[in-house]
């Protein structure tokens, strides 16, 4: 094929091929998104004769943080049409009523904030990860989940609602907050998960004093107010206990299911069962127990119980019992000092050693959650205790 000369041609090739750029926030193409403002053609106006492109680009917001992705991308694809080497993008801003336009896109017709799990039609699975007491890794587990689901391809979020102790950013190395369009959130994204946490809104090293219903209003904000797109899994990180976050996001999303996360201490389990025992209140269902740090492989491939044993199986146990439905044992990860410190450096372990023997239980956990049918669409919003 010979190049295209016809100056309209060509800037019509050159917006066929746009359509290949993926908004790296809101993941889907541009022109989609209408960003494309204008492709222009100026026949010989390249530095060598050739003709120059001008894509027009309308950023969802003037501090855009990836104009650089963003004008990357948009030159590889121009440049795939033959003859174009000279390309140049020319930023400006959307207006107000492109804005509206966008957020009213994205929340699939509706200009109001909606929780988008909370839609009978929605597919989205999503699991609490919920413990008796803070320490045991329920962040670990929460994060290392949600990478190992996103590297099996699925389309993952989290959201950080443990208020006093939030951790999850820093365990996915995430430091930039979310970018704002107008009132709607657009989440950061590592290693493809989205993450948006309460410690991505409080000063650095402020403590948090919010009460059950800012607490409520906040983690409906979360939920509501951040563009998600399609998830298949949502990930929510709680505090520690059976407190106002619990509540608040059985009220909030009816269909979400516990995954419980203990120590195999007696005390720990516990306080554990304890955790678990909330969704017979909220009827909830719990999807498993999981347990962490239980035990240390010695140089000689014995194994320490540091934190004695038993306590996972006794909590899936005594919910199994109480639920009057089994509760599985789904797991136990041993303790890691390699999970840690990948923790630590913002790269989960089943990223940064997936055939660890910590990071194989957790992709085999992540794997089960993630092939479970999204068990209790349609289920009744239910906060009044059950009879038993
Ligand atoms: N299996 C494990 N082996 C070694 N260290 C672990 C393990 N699980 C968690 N940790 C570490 O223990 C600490 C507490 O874990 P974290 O996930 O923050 O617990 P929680 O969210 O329940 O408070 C962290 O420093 C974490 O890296
Ligand atoms: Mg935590």
């Amino acid at each position: 094929m010979s190049a295209l000369t016809d100056p309209a041609q060509l800037a019509d090739a050159v917006r066929a091929t746009l359509v290949g750029v993926i908004d790296p926030e809101i993941r889907r193409p541009i022109t989609d998104l209408g960003m494309v403002r204008s492709v222009e053609v100026t026949p010989g106006g390249a530095v060598d004769g050739g003709p120059l492109v001008t894509v027009g680009l309308d950023l969802t917001t003037q501090g855009c943080p990836l104009k650089d992705t963003l004008t990357k991308d948009i030159t590889a694809a121009a440049r795939t049409v033959e003859g174009v080497t000279d390309v140049r993008v020319a930023m400006g801003v959307m207006s107000p009523e492109q804005r509206t336009e966008l957020r009213t896109m994205l929340r699939g017709g509706s200009p109001e904030p909606v929780i988008p799990f909370s839609l009978p039609t929605s597919l989205t699975k999503v699991y609490a990860i919920a413990s008796g007491k803070g320490g045991v890794g329920k962040s670990s587990v929460t994060a290392n989940l949600a990478c190992a689901m996103a590297a099996d391809g699925l389309r993952v979020g989290i959201v950080d609602a443990d208020i006093y102790g939030f951790s999850i950013p820093r365990m996915l190395g995430v430091t930039r907050p979310p970018t704002k369009v107008d009132d709607m959130l657009l989440p950061p994204i590592a290693y493809d998960v989205k993450v948006v946490s309460i410690g991505m809104f409080v000063p650095a090293g402020q403590p948090v004093v919010w009460r059950g219903p800012m607490l409520h209003r906040a983690l409906q904000q979360f939920l509501a107010d951040v563009f998600w797109g399609d998830l298949d899994v949502l990930l929510l990180d709680l505090p520690p206990g059976t407190g106002d976050i619990a509540i608040s996001v059985a009220q909030l999303l009816p269909s979400s299911e516990l995954l419980v996360v203990t120590t195999p201490q007696v005390a720990a389990a516990e306080v554990a069962e304890r955790a678990g025992s909330v969704a017979l209140q909220t009827r909830q269902h719990v999807v498993g127990v999981l347990e962490n740090m239980s035990w240390l492989v010695q140089p000689d491939g014995s194994r320490l119980e540091l934190f004695g044993s038993g306590g996972g199986a006794v909590v899936a146990e005594n919910l199994s019992r109480a639920m009057g439905a089994p509760v599985p044992l789904l797991g136990q990860v041993p303790l890691d000092m390699a999970l840690r410190e990948a923790g630590d450096e913002g790269m989960p372990i089943v990223l940064a050693d997936p055939d660890s023997p910590s990071a194989v239980v957790l992709r085999s956990v992540a794997r089960t959650l993630a092939a479970r049918s999204r068990g209790l669409a349609g289920r009744s919003l239910g906060l009044s205790p059950v009879a038993h």
